[in-house]
């Protein structure tokens, strides 16, 4: 800067002093010239800070078209809700095939020969005489399709009508006689006396029997039919031509 506002205003007034120490008529002049005024003192401190002033008047409104300087980039807002469902795609392609099913029931039998069967032959396995006049009850199957003779009653139910072949062979250690019932009605008797100690007779007919109708064997008061080793008694019948 130079010299300061306060170093030129102290040499101006030193070169006035000496001027006019020197040009003017003094009647003191035997004193000597006065001292050289002293420097001036350093600046003061900063004054306190003035009262605020009064608000200023309002600026001019910007334009509506103006626009302030771009900003900084902000935080990234949280995430929308999901939109809506898309549209449908392409169909897939086609899975792999799935494990085997479990095997169904067996199915109606097809044939007009397998509808139609009807067999049975039972045996009476005891060496007790059968009860008089009451069915002869075999109790043990050798076979029975659609459980046709029941051995609890000792009655073959028929349920495909047509014509049967009814034959039984007993062994008797007593007179015997056996007789045939149809639904109470007697179709066959075969009776024997016995003349051995162990002996068979047998007897055979062809009936026609209805769907519903049952048919027996009967002993009467020769009751000797057995049931025991290697002399069987059996009870067979089986239709031959379904109607
Ligand atoms: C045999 O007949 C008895 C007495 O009528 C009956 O309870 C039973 O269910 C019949 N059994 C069969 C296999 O039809």
């Amino acid at each position: 800067m130079g010299q300061s506002f306060w170093e030129k205003l102290h040499l101006a007034l030193v070169l006035l002093h000496v001027g006019s120490a020197v040009t003017r008529d003094d009647p003191y002049r035997c004193y000597g010239a006065p001292g050289l005024p002293g420097l001036p003192g350093l600046p003061g401190k900063d004054g306190r800070d003035g009262l605020k002033g009064a608000k200023g008047e309002p600026g001019i409104p910007a334009p509506p078209a103006t626009r302030g300087l771009k900003g900084m980039k902000g935080e990234p807002g949280s995430p929308g809700l999901p939109g809506k469902n898309g549209p449908v795609g392409p169909p897939g392609p086609p899975g792999d095939p799935g494990p085997m099913g479990i095997a169904g029931v067996p199915g109606m039998p097809g044939s007009y020969k397998q509808k139609h069967q009807s067999a049975f032959s039972v045996t009476r396995q005891t060496r007790e005489h059968p009860s008089k006049n009451v069915p002869v009850v075999f109790n043990h199957v050798i076979v029975s399709t659609n459980q046709d003779y029941n051995t609890t009653t000792g009655k073959f139910t028929c349920r495909l009508p047509g014509l049967y072949y009814f034959v039984f062979h007993s062994s008797q250690t007593a007179n015997l006689c056996v007789i045939l019932y149809v639904d109470e009605v007697r179709m066959a008797s075969f009776c024997d006396h016995n003349t051995n100690t162990m002996q068979v007779s047998s007897g055979g007919i062809l009936l026609h029997v209805a769907a519903g109708s049952q048919v027996w064997l009967e002993v009467n008061d020769y009751n000797g039919m057995v049931g025991i080793g290697n002399s069987d008694s059996i009870f067979s019948g089986f239709l031959l031509f379904p109607d």
